[in-house]
């Protein structure tokens, strides 16, 4: 028997509608702002195929690698730094739905563009879930079950690690003068931008409170590592932050992460990157 497909109610993509924009009465401005721009990647008129057509330096090459392996990474988040409080939040527990399905199509936008220049992503070895996963998890749950100010330090973490990541793709645009590769990673840039916008606005909210924003402050300049590092082996993520963020463009680069995230209440004098550079990268 043959079916028929019935085209009542209209294909999206057909009839020129846009994803994202399901807003509600009452929607803060800021979240709006987020949600209305949130959708997977677009990668329309992305020349994949003149992808070989351009020299990739080595270089760049193994940090893509690196990359679409750290974006890739928070796949496994909704079991590890997701915790009941951000599930439960009804702003923050929007955002996280939205964020971690447009971070999963930067990772498979980059393993495209990887497969593209013939260097196609291996898979992991041990599959994807890493110890420090199972000590994120444990961290996770007791902080977020004893802490009411929890989401401060979440909402806080993903503010540097945003701006980390903006920092480090426009780095890598000027590591190569490939125009896909700079295509791409400027849509990328895009998305992270708005990303690290909803993380400010809520971790600037969130740390108004002065016991939080000790808290925070404290347990950030002990435990703060640079965005996908814990799960990296140290000597590649020494070796990638070093390409990043050392010589003369990198180390400004770096500085003007510290000097955004010290907008934060509490963090006026906080380098946080700065001083992990200074103790693993730097000589
Ligand atoms: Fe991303
Ligand atoms: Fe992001």
């Amino acid at each position: 028997m043959k079916h028929s497909i019935s085209h009542s109610y209209a294909d999206p993509i057909v009839s020129g509608m846009t994803v994202g924009g399901a807003l509600l009465p009452g929607d803060p401005p800021e979240f709006e702002r987020f949600i209305s721009g949130s959708r997977p990647l677009n990668l329309d008129g992305i020349d994949w195929d003149a992808i070989r057509s351009h020299p990739l330096p080595v270089d760049t090459l193994r940090i893509l690698a690196y990359m679409q392996d750290v974006e890739s990474h928070t796949v496994v988040f909704p079991r590890t730094i997701f915790s009941q409080r951000a599930v439960d939040d009804e702003v923050v527990g929007t955002f996280l739905i939205c964020w971690l399905y447009e971070e999963g199509m930067h990772g498979r936008a980059l393993a495209k563009f990887l497969a593209c220049a013939g260097h196609p992503v291996a898979p992991r070895p041990n599959g994807r879930t890493t110890f420090m996963d199972h000590v994120d998890r444990t961290l996770t749950t007791l902080l977020a079950a004893m802490w009411k100010d929890f989401l401060a330090m979440h909402m806080a973490w993903g503010a540097v690690h945003e701006c980390t990541t903006i920092h480090a793709y426009q780095r890598l645009m000027q590591s190569s003068e490939h125009p896909v590769l700079h295509e791409l990673l400027r849509r990328i840039i895009a998305d992270e931008a708005r990303h690290f916008s909803f993380y400010m606005w809520q971790a600037e909210q969130r740390l108004a409170k002065p016991s939080a924003r000790r808290f925070v402050r404290a347990i950030m300049d002990r435990m703060y590592v640079p965005v996908g590092t814990n799960h990296q082996p140290d000597d590649l993520a020494r070796w990638v932050s070093g390409c990043l963020f050392d010589g003369d463009d990198g180390r400004a680069a770096a500085k003007r992460v510290d000097r955004t995230i010290a907008k934060l209440p509490g963090f006026s004098d906080a380098r946080l990157l700065g001083k992990w550079l200074d103790r693993n990268v730097y000589t």
